[in-house]
């Protein structure tokens, strides 16, 4: 009799059990989701930050600009590609079903993004007063798909080039993945 109650028992926490687990199963797919949308968001609006003070640079504020580097730096890279490891989380999300076959891709290129914010950010230590014009891309020279390309080919390079350079080069690293692996 008394088996008998404890075996029942055991079936409904095991019910139960796996009831939970579902939940927190799809709840976590769901978390993954909203984490990197909110990441993107939070990226965006750097980027809008940094936009700004090379309009205006009488705007700019090291720190400020700093700060705006790191979040794309702490939200790009490994951390950004962690978050697109399971097609399952896609489901109901942008995130194009080519990320897992093209693996590879996805991930240079949000480690060239990482590069990027890391080259902002030091130029934002380098220039603690007001934005120096060694930042500014100098009138004529060349844009975007200048002998760099997109793709960074080391460091010194990238650290050599204008913030502003640096800064272009990465939001047409926003663009390429977005036209690749993000869905309409
Ligand atoms: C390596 C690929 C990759 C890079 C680099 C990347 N994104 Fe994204 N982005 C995506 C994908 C994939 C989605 C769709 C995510 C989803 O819906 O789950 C997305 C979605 C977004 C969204 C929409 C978020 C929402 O609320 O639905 C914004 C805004 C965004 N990205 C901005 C940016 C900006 C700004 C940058 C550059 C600083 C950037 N992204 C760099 C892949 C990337």
């Amino acid at each position: 009799m008394r088996l008998t109650a404890d075996a029942n028992k055991f079936g409904l926490l095991a019910f139960v059990a796996a009831v939970l687990m579902t939940a927190a199963m799809s709840s976590a797919a769901g978390d993954v989701v909203a984490i990197r949308q909110a990441d993107m968001k939070a990226m965006a609006a750097a980027t809008k930050t940094i936009s700004g003070m090379f309009k205006d640079p009488t705007t700019y504020k090291a720190n400020e600009f700093k700060w705006a580097a790191d979040t794309i730096r702490d939200r790009s890279g490994g951390v950004l590609s962690a978050h697109f490891a399971s097609e399952a989380d896609s489901r109901q999300s942008k995130a194009g079903p080519n990320i897992l076959k093209e693996r590879d891709r996805f991930d240079r290129i949000a480690n060239d993004l990482r590069d990027y914010a890391v080259a902002l950010d030091a130029a934002a230590q380098n220039n603690p007063g007001p934005m120096s014009a060694s930042m500014r891309i100098k009138p004529g020279e060349a844009m975007g798909g200048g002998p760099l390309g997109t793709h960074v080919r080391n460091e010194q390079q990238l650290l050599a080039m204008p913030a502003e350079h640096a800064f272009h080069l990465m939001l047409q690293t926003c663009t390429t993945c977005h036209a690749k692996f993000r869905m309409e």
